[in-house]
């Protein structure tokens, strides 16, 4: 079968490197790629948002499934316009259509879907222009801190968290009428806070059945000691050693069986990944927040664990035949280390050369922001690589990973060294 994964970061690099491994794989393209996946398959120069050129390369190069990364093409509708053409419906799409999507698309039908179908969550309110000032009342009904999500998709940055009544009506206000987060704050949900360690939970669902994969804890801050700005993950680690059988069989029976119900129950048939961010406040689950894609870093410690043919999966997914398949997990503990550009996540140059590939011994590099100039490959984003390994423990793990850290080399290479610091 020839496949097409679309996207350019560590995600779609470790779901090439999976996909290439199985025997059900003919030729496996990228859209549009990075150095890595060059290295495993071939990538095609067209963006994430460009159906109609999706559409001819598909056609053209006989790809019989899509796998879509990132959120941005399933929220503007990849899927529904696979489905609304003759040539193309019966290709192979994962990734929910744009009802779907909305999960992660929009906080405010997140957090109704939650309300309605029984999933735990914190309590919230939706405000936009014509109610702010009860946006404001309600804010004092809270106590600190605050919690104000932008209703769209805003690149990760869209939540802020503030312990000052007065910084919290002010940000309301920049959220909606000062347009802070574009358009994707027109809308803003205010939230209770919620107490407990985080920790996502993936679940693959063909809108039928459902397979859950392994857990999976992200460091999201740019420094030590989870301190500094938000980035899109500078490390993550699998499976947590907090997310025990009893919380996660709590997890399966108070958020995937109703959130899978709920789907069906509301018309949307969901055929992809399901990453849900949750808190465990001492073994009591919460939702967070859905997103309707697999993780980035998570996916490379994810992925690497399952031991079954990720396309075979796959096509339980797009022949609804989920149920039939077996998924089986590595139960050795994967760690990965993200290398950043120095200045990430604000600005930072690119272009610098990576050097040290050669010298990985015991991790698997992903490739995130990279790409080959001549006979180099240099950076080109903020994330850069990944470095995943496996261990009996998680210091083994990590220990492995933080010497190929060191190994690999490129102007102003950042990393966080403290990955794990609170499980270990
Ligand atoms: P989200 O984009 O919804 O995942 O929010 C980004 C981050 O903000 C989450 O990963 C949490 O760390 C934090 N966060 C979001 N909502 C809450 C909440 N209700 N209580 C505590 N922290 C939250
Ligand atoms: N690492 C967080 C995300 O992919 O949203």
């Amino acid at each position: 079968m020839n496949v097409l994964v679309i996207g350019s970061g560590g995600r779609e690099h470790a779901f090439a490197w999976k996909l290439a491994q199985s025997p059900k794989l003919d030729k496996l393209f990228i859209a549009p790629g990075n150095a890595g996946t060059a290295q495993i398959a071939t990538n095609v120069e067209i963006g994430v948002n460009d159906f109609d050129s999706i559409k001819d390369f598909v056609l053209k190069n006989d790809i019989e499934m899509v796998v879509v990364g990132p959120e941005d093409p399933l929220v503007n509708g990849i899927h529904d316009y696979f489905l609304a053409d003759d040539q193309l419906k019966n290709i192979g799409v994962i990734g929910p259509k744009k009802d779907g999507a909305e999960l992660e698309g929009s906080k405010e039908f997140s957090k109704i879907f939650m309300e309605k179908h029984g999933v735990p969550t914190a309590k919230y309110q939706s405000f936009s222009k014509n109610n702010i000032e009860e946006g404001y009342a309600f804010l004092e009904t809270l106590s600190p801190p605050y919690v104000l999500k932008a209703d769209g998709l805003a690149a990760g940055k869209g939540v802020l968290i503030l312990d000052d009544l007065t910084e919290a009506k002010t940000e309301l206000a920049n959220m909606i009428t000062s347009g802070k987060f574009g358009e994707a704050s027109a809308t803003v949900v205010i939230e209770e806070f919620l107490n407990g360690i985080e920790l996502s939970v993936f679940v693959l669902t063909d809108g039928e059945n459902y397979k859950i994969l392994p857990s999976a804890k992200d460091y999201k801050r740019i420094g030590e000691g989870d301190t500094g700005l938000n980035t899109g993950g500078m490390g993550a680690i699998s499976p947590v050693p907090f997310a025990d059988n009893t919380f996660l069989q709590k997890v399966e029976e108070q958020v995937v069986k109703p959130t899978i119900a709920g789907l069906k129950t509301d018309g949307i048939d969901y055929k992809g990944f399901i990453f849900i961010g949750l808190m465990n406040d001492n073994g009591t689950p919460s939702v967070v927040e859905y997103n309707v894609r697999m993780g980035d870093p998570e996916t490379e410690v994810v992925i690497p664990r399952i031991k079954s043919d990720l396309l075979d999966l796959f096509e339980g997914i797009a022949n609804r035949t989920l149920h039939e398949k077996i998924v089986e997990i590595d139960e050795r503990i994967a760690t990965t280390v993200m290398l950043v550009s120095g200045g990430y996540p604000e600005g930072y140059e690119k272009g610098k050369v990576i050097t040290g590939f050669e010298a990985i011994e015991n991790s698997i590099p992903f490739h995130a922001g990279t790409k080959k100039e001549g006979n180099n490959i240099v950076t080109s984003g903020g994330r850069v690589l990944a470095l995943t390994s496996f261990g009996t423990s998680i210091k083994e793990a990590l220990n492995k990973s933080f010497v190929n850290a060191e190994k690999i080399d490129f102007e102003k290479k950042n990393y966080r060294k403290d990955i794990g610091f609170d499980l270990i």
